[in-house]
């Protein structure tokens, strides 16, 4: 095959091209859907929690038992302990959530974010529990086994991550104004 010197130096010029657009893909920091998120659910009409939101209590309170009928079914029943044997490999029992979630990519898309501390509306958690459609796979829990979770619940995620997805306990938010709760309005 006849390779002209034009020929090769367009191949460079691509090859330029292509490693420029690599770098600026590798600088950006947000999460970006593959999957534009479909069939959320609107929590608009839940009250917003702008501040004392405490980890232990409610969030992993949540993920050990979603139920509020007296009756127990938890995340965990899923995510469990090691991470290599949780469904979606994604370990979500007490003492070990928290750090398997916050800036933790996601083990099925690695262009997706667990959670993303102040922006909900970029973190896989709470796609995962407010759409039916989410970044990647299914809605959880899953198989809606033994439902969705309620939009309260779905709220209290939400309010968490915008709080800053803290450990401990917060001080409280700014939330009006920049929150629109969900993916449909
Ligand atoms: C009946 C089992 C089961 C229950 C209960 C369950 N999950 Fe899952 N979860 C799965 C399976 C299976 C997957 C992998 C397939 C998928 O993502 O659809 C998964 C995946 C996930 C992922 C994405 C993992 C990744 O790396 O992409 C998140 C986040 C998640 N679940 C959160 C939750 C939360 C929060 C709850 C509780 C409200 C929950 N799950 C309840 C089985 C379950």
């Amino acid at each position: 095959m006849d390779v002209t010197p034009q020929r090769r130096l367009r191949g460079w010029s691509f090859a330029i091209v292509a490693a420029a657009s690599a770098v600026a893909a590798a600088s950006v920091s947000s999460p970006v859907n593959s999957v534009t998120p479909s069939g959320c659910t609107s929590i608009q009409d839940q009250p917003p929690i702008y501040s004392g939101i405490q980890y232990g209590a409610a969030i992993q309170g949540l993920l050990d038992n979603f139920l509020t009928n007296g009756g127990t079914a938890g995340c965990v029943d899923c995510h469990t302990h090691p991470a290599s044997s949780a469904s979606g490999h994604l370990d979500l029992t007490d003492g070990v959530s928290w750090a398997h979630l916050i800036n933790v990519r996601s083990y099925d898309d690695l262009s997706l974010i667990y959670v993303v501390p102040n922006h909900p509306e970029q973190s896989l958690l709470f796609q995962k529990i407010n759409c039916d459609t989410p970044g990647v796979g299914a809605r959880m829990p899953y198989m809606f086994s033994p439902g969705t979770l309620g939009p309260d619940q779905q709220a209290l995620i939400y309010d968490w991550i915008a709080e800053g997805a803290p450990v401990g306990i917060t001080d409280g938010v700014f939330r009006n104004g920049f929150d629109i709760r969900g993916f449909n309005q």
